[in-house]
């Protein structure tokens, strides 16, 4: 981390970061522990969690412009969280918390069940080698996974610049029995809500194409 992240880290996680009580690896979340919104946030308002939030751009231009909404950002890479707690404080976005875990057990187990409004996964890593395929976030079972934190009627937006990755992410989400499609035609338009990453402006300057697709949570 840079001298910034470093003193970011030190000063900002008092109020930014939620402290996860660990298993056995080191971003991993113990079974028991629980991240309570009503008591983090300090009231009840709707709750946006970004998965891999990276650097944090998009997820401190919402919150910091959307002060009745709640945001949790997740990510495994603490000098994108330290530059996400510098960007909010600097923002003065108060409603927003960060968690340094391995996402799926976030969703799993810290999250209270029907918790959040949105779930939000932009840019997630692809894992372009075949022989990695398994190692993507979005594959056969992420459903359930993510539909246990979802509420019903409750959001999963999706980007990415790899086709293939596109592609299995629909199969993967057209096949969840918690989820159905919340677009028309073959991909969603693109959301409002996100802003230009370093990760979309590399995809298009290659060439890519940039993909988004929202999913709904079912009624349980
Ligand atoms: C390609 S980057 C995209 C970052 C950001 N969403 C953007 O669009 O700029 C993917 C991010 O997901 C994070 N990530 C990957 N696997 C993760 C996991 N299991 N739990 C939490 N974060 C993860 C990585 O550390 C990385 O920052």
């Amino acid at each position: 981390m840079s001298e910034a992240q470093d003193r970011a880290w030190s000063e900002l996680s008092g109020f930014y970061r939620f402290d996860v009580p660990r298993d056995a690896a080191s971003t991993s979340v113990h079974p028991d522990a629980v991240f309570e919104p009503t008591q983090e946030y300090g009231r009840t308002a709707p709750l946006i969690v970004e998965i891999g939030s990276g650097q944090g751009h998009a997820i401190v231009n919402a919150a910091s412009t959307r002060p009745d909404q709640d945001f949790l950002a997740v990510e495994v890479y603490v000098g994108g969280l330290a530059r996400t707690m510098l960007d909010a404080d600097k923002a003065d976005a108060r409603n927003l918390r960060v968690i340094e875990a391995n996402a799926p057990e976030v969703l799993e187990t810290l999250l209270p069940e029907g918790s959040a409004d949105e779930v939000w996964i932009f840019f997630s890593d692809p894992w372009h080698k075949k022989r990695h395929h398994k190692r993507r976030m979005i594959k056969d079972g992420f459903g359930a996974t993510v539909g246990r934190a979802l509420r019903d009627g409750g959001l999963l937006r999706l980007a990415t610049d790899w086709e293939d990755y596109a592609l299995q992410m629909r199969e993967v989400m057209d096949a969840a029995p918690e989820f159905e499609r919340a677009f028309e035609g073959e991909w969603a338009e693109r959301y409002e809500g996100r802003v230009m990453t370093a990760f979309e402006r590399k995809g298009i300057a290659k060439g890519r194409e940039i993909r988004d697709l929202t999913y709904r949570r079912v009624a349980r």
